[in-house]
């Protein structure tokens, strides 16, 4: 019998290798279940067929995109850019340095640009940087005369977790990715997104589509040019253990509104936000807004540039006015602020000594989602002011729709009674005031 390699290593050796992508395309990709970024937005695909959401332009066709993809670049940095038809953000661009395996993300919904957490960038960004890194994991059958490879790769870096799958030559079908993080004090979430790739088109795209905006991703957008200092009420849902503003958004009524009203009629929302009371706060604050930062979890991890000022922007953001609203005064719209700790006073500093930019007064009242909600009747006039409407409107969303609602609100915080439509403050202990 002649000498051979022993099967285990020849099977190793016939092992099919991760596909060679090519150097620039654009691809089409559709995402049949994107319920994790749509969740982030008040919109769940579950609730498509409902009336709520039907009308909602971001519910009226199956979410899409256009993947950009261009590994030429003479610096070896390997460059992505997502333009989406659905969701937030409508733009957002991986960068990936294999040399120091450096990976950069940057997204804007109009014209205000944040850097995001790579860590945290799991429903926002899209990334296929890890391709020729992935191992194979055995065949599949997609059709009576179909078989295609499977790979996969856990990406420490994004905290993702792929399956990629291809043809048997290496073309691209599917995706799958599952966010395996955990935003900090939240319900853990691992939603799975399937992406399907279609209509593949090689050769060079434009260099001008990895042009990210400097303002907002490279440098802070500068504070508002006028500003006061004045004392403002602000709202706040959050989980009763989390009672702070620090690294926190908070909004006007009409903003919590805004916010409350899509959240609270959607399917599960609870998972990602756990919040089961609202707080109003009255909050000292130095109005030269700065750009609006996402801050989510418990402590808050927020997304932006900005680290003084109290940032400003319309419920969502908008191309309709500059900024998103950073310095309109978004009277009808209503308003979303963000508490980055860098501009919070320290005990005995006053945001007019220009040495801080914002000093939590007192947390006036806090009530039970619950009594919002069911009690008083919060979720019936979500549902009244949107049927009204002839739906949820669609992005950018900044349409004022929520009167009925609005005064639900405003009387839960008004009034300890409930024939009026007030809700008892929730009683804390001492270890729970902040
Ligand atoms: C992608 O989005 C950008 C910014 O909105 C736009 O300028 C560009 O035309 C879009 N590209 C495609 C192919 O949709
Ligand atoms: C990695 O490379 C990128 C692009 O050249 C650069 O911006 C970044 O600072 C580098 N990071 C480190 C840690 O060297
Ligand atoms: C990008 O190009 C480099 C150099 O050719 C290659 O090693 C790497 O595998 C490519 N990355 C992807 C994701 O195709
Ligand atoms: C992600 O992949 C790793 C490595 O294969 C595995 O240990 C882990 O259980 C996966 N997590 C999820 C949520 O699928
Ligand atoms: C992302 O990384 C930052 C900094 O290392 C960390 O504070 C944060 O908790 C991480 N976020 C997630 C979702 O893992
Ligand atoms: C819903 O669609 C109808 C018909 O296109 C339109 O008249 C209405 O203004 C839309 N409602 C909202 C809230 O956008
Ligand atoms: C909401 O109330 C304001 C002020 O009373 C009024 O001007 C506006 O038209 C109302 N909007 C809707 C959608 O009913």
């Amino acid at each position: 019998m002649a000498a051979t390699l022993p099967a285990t290593l020849l099977a190793v050796l016939a092992l099919p290798q991760p596909p060679a992508l090519p150097r620039s395309f654009s691809v089409r990709i559709s995402s049949s279940d994107s319920s994790s970024q749509l969740h982030q937005l008040g919109l769940h695909p579950l609730a498509a067929s409902s009336p709520f959401f039907a009308n909602s332009s971001i519910m009226s066709g199956p979410p899409a995109a256009t993947f950009f993809f261009d590994n030429s670049s003479t610096d070896g940095t390997l460059r992505q850019r997502i333009n989406q038809s659905y969701g937030l953000p409508s733009t957002a661009w991986t960068l990936y340095t294999p040399s120091n395996a450096s990976m950069r993300t940057y997204a804007q919904l109009a014209d205000d640009c944040r850097p995001l957490p790579v860590n945290f960038s799991a429903f926002l960004a899209f990334d296929l940087s890890w391709v020729p890194l992935s191992t194979f994991a055995g065949e599949v059958v997609l059709g009576p005369s179909m078989k295609a490879n499977r790979f996969v790769y856990s990406d420490t870096r994004t905290l993702n977790n792929y399956t990629l799958v291809t043809t048997l030559h290496g073309q691209l079908l599917e995706l799958y990715s599952t966010f395996i993080g955990k935003l900090p004090g939240t319900g853990s979430v691992s939603p799975t997104t399937k992406h399907t790739f279609g209509g593949l088109v090689e050769g060079p795209v434009p260099a001008s589509l990895f042009d990210i905006p400097v303002q907002g991703c490279f440098e802070k957008v500068p504070p508002c040019p006028n500003g006061d200092v004045v004392l403002m009420d602000l709202y706040l849902a959050h989980p009763h253990q989390f009672t702070y503003l620090d690294n926190e958004d908070t909004a006007d009524a009409k903003g919590d509104v805004t916010f409350l009203c899509p959240d609270i009629l959607q399917p599960g929302s609870s998972a990602f936000n756990l919040y089961d009371q609202v707080s109003r706060w009255q909050v000292e604050i130095d109005t030269h807004w700065g750009q609006y930062e996402q801050c989510n979890g418990y402590p808050g991890l927020c997304f932006g540039l900005e680290d003084y000022f109290v940032g400003r922007q319309i419920p969502y953001g908008t191309k309709k006015v500059p900024l998103s609203g950073q310095c309109t005064p978004n009277t009808d719209s209503g308003s979303w602020f963000s508490h980055t700790l860098g501009g919070k006073c320290l005990d005995g500093q006053r945001p007019s000594e220009g040495t801080c930019t914002w000093r939590p007064v007192k947390r006036e009242k806090t009530i039970a989602l619950k009594c919002l909600v069911e009690d008083v009747g919060m979720l019936t006039a979500c549902k009244a002011d949107i049927l009204a409407a002839g739906g949820l409107p669609g992005p950018p969303f900044t349409k004022w729709i929520y009167n009925t609602s609005l005064k639900v609100f405003q009387d839960a915080f008004a009034s300890e009674n409930p024939d009026q439509g007030g809700c008892p403050n929730v009683a804390l202990s001492p270890s729970e005031e902040s």
